[in-house]
């Protein structure tokens, strides 16, 4: 079949807002839109300014009122515990319904912020689609964080109630939530009013008289005295949810997500770019807690009528390297997203495929990668294995869905190994030089995308619309900076090749090396460290510390690593996977101060590199190769 992808994209380029309109049709509105969008509203213009809508009433009352409500709507496979359990949109309804009553009656209405701290169950997504139904705006908080973490977005989105389970469940190990909340709400300056708290039969968590509630019981009340709750009319412009994310500090940026625009974007990407229609089952192998979370797991198969699965497992190890195949075969799964670190995962403990041999693949459809660059050695081996397109795509939890891609839904596109493809309509990415000049095909440079931003991108930081104009938007005026280094060939087709400031991506999972290095210096030993993400063959990047102790350290060396390794691990959470540490006598750095990360990482991943010309001593950075030669890297 011939693409659709460039007759849309220049229809797209030639009336964005026309193209926009149209899509908006799909879509459920309390008030249509007049208006599309209004370059004078907001940091960079707002879409749809005056239209009214609710997002849970679009995902679930919208299609049960159209005769869906028999459909399955949820799948919940946890080979964590082994519990399988289905729920119909009808079904889906009644538990969000419930759960909205619950929580309103403590007190949350429209526009108060919600925190979700919860593992992969069921109970996560009907909060989120509760507090979507209220027009509450919620900010779940990945499992693996730990309190600090959490106290931070308690603050910054000054939380009225969280919503969290007793206890997450991860290979061998159960991560007991509760503990890490207390401690994050005694660690905020901010008090949420209430604990909303999950009960798991692995785990049962003591509560606090007064703020805590018991989630089931104050639900299973609601749900016996089936309480209908209307959605709330929300403005489109009205914030969904905040979603934090790494940022070069150790104060994550929430990022901001609006309800209508949001939705539009998300139903288009669903038929277009993933290819999908109503009924089928979609499955986004991530968390809730990601970005890919929250619109691929929930608000966009849910849009468009699709099933989604709530998965609480690994791709390996629970038990085997044939769980994914399981689900696919099991429950006529037609579209898979994952990370490309969890086939690196699955292809190292199944080279031959051996389990993929062992299900029914045959209705399975496509795979899509993304999160991490995807290297063409995994996606050969993935089309070997699965005799599926297997298709690389690029976005960032600011945008919220794709912007470059092979677009399936229009008509698959020739396949450039090492390239999620090319720009999705809606973005007009470029790549500039950093004097702002756009630099010619094949050059690397800044990868941007022109502004206005298209629906559903982030319309800022949660009340922080300085610090998103001047991370996001003053570098390049005129674009959007998506903090990330590559190149466009002379057909269009993007790579992307690394970030340009200090965000690594470790298992798919986005992380602040600044944020790191602000926890490395809390230890009284450490004079000063430099944190830089190096090359692994299964994650992607791992963060490696680099430690200056002060002048008159004589403690046990290995003991201060143990201690600040835990420390990271305290303090932001298991998911840092910081494990590497190194105690060197003294760091590289400029002549004028600053620590020459970039060239150590290139030491560090054996690439070439130069010496730079205003390194202050030259020698240094012979000692640091020592070092990591030492663990056996460079
Ligand atoms: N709650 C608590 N702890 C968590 C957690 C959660 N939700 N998720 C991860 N962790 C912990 C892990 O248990 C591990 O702890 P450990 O140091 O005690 O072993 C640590 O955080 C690091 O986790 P991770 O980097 O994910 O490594 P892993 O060895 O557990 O798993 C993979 C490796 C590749 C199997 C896994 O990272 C994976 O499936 N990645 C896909 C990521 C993904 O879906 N990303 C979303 C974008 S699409
Ligand atoms: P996150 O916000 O967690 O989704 O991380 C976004 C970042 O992950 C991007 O800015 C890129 O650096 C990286 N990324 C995501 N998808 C891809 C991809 N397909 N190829 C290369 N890098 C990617």
């Amino acid at each position: 079949m011939q693409s659709r992808y460039h007759e849309t994209y220049a229809q797209w380029s030639a009336d964005p807002e026309a193209f926009w309109r149209k899509e908006a049709e799909k879509i459920r509105w309390f008030r249509k839109p007049d208006a599309i969008f209004d370059g004078s509203a907001g940091v960079y213009g707002r879409w749809f300014p005056d239209a009214e809508t609710n997002t849970c009433y679009n995902c679930l009352d919208r299609h049960v009122e159209a005769g869906r409500g028999d459909q399955k709507a949820v799948i919940y496979d946890s080979p964590m515990t082994g519990a399988k359990q289905s729920f119909t949109y009808a079904e889906v309804l009644k538990e969000v319904e419930a759960v909205a009553t619950a929580i309103a009656a403590l007190g949350i209405g429209k526009g108060d912020r919600v925190i979700i701290y919860m593992p992969m169950i069921p109970q996560a997504v009907f909060s989120m689609l509760a507090c979507s139904r209220l027009g509450a705006v919620h900010s779940v908080v990945f499992g693996g964080f730990a309190a600090h973490e959490l106290a931070t977005r308690i603050d910054d989105c000054a939380a009225k109630l969280v919503i969290t389970a007793s206890c997450g469940l991860e290979p061998g190990r159960t991560v007991a939530y509760k503990p890490l909340l207390d401690h994050a709400i005694d660690m905020a300056q901010h008090k949420p009013a209430h604990c909303l708290v999950y009960q798991r039969d692995q785990l049962h968590a003591p509560l606090h008289a007064g703020r805590d509630v018991d989630f089931e019981t104050a639900v299973d009340a609601e749900r016996q005295k089936g309480t209908r709750v209307p959605c709330v009319p929300v403005l489109a412009t009205d914030p969904l949810y905040v979603l934090y994310t790494s940022g070069t500090t150790g104060q994550p940026k929430g990022v901001v997500r609006d309800n209508g625009g949001h939705m539009v974007a998300l139903q288009w990407t669903m038929r277009n770019l993933y290819g999908v229609n109503p009924g089928e089952v979609f499955w986004a192998a991530s968390d809730i807690g990601w970005v890919v979370g929250h619109s691929y797991i929930v608000y966009g198969p849910l849009l468009t009528g699709n099933t989604t699965i709530i998965f609480e497992g690994k791709p390996v190890g629970t038990p085997d390297a044939g769980t994914f195949w399981r689900v696919v075969s099991e429950h006529d799964v037609k579209a898979l997203f994952t990370a490309p670190t969890a086939f690196r995962a699955i292809r190292r403990d199944d080279p031959d495929g051996e389990f993929v041999a062992k299900y029914d693949l045959s209705r399975f459809r496509t795979l899509f990668l993304a999160g991490e660059r995807a290297d063409p050695e995994t996606i050969k081996w993935a089309e070997r294995m699965l005799n599926v397109p297997v298709i690389d795509h690029w976005w960032q939890t600011e945008t919220g869905w794709p912007m470059a891609c092979n677009p399936i839904g229009l008509g698959q596109l020739p396949v450039k190994y090492g390239s999620p493809s090319v720009a999705v309509p809606g973005y007009k990415i470029e790549v500039l030089d950093d004097e702002g000049h756009p630099v010619g095909p094949d050059t690397l440079g800044n990868v941007v995308v022109k502004l206005p931003l298209p629906p559903g991108c982030l319309v800022s930081f949660w009340n922080a619309d300085e610090r998103f104009r001047s991370s996001c938007l003053a570098e390049f005026p005129g674009y959007y900076k998506t903090a990330d280094a590559g190149y466009m060939d002379k057909d269009g087709y993007l790579f992307i090749m690394a970030r340009t400031d200090d965000i690594i991506n470790c298992a798919g999972h986005r992380l602040s090396t600044g944020a790191m290095e602000e926890v490395c210096a809390m230890h009284p030993d450490v004079a000063e460290c430099a944190v830089i993400g190096i090359a692994d063959e299964l994650k992607g990047q791992i963060p490696c510390g680099f430690l200056v102790l002060k002048n008159k350290v004589t403690r046990d060396a290995a003991l201060i690593k143990k201690e600040i390794v835990n420390l990271v691990r305290d303090e932001i959470g298991p998911v840092a996977a910081f494990k590497t540490v190194m105690i060197v006598e003294r760091l590289p750095k400029t002549r004028s101060g600053k620590i020459l990360r970039g060239t150590m990482q290139k030491i560090a991943d054996g690439l070439p590199w130069k010496m730079p010309a205003t390194i202050d001593d030259p020698a240094i950075l012979d000692e640091i190769t020592e070092h990591l030669k030492a663990h056996g890297h460079g």
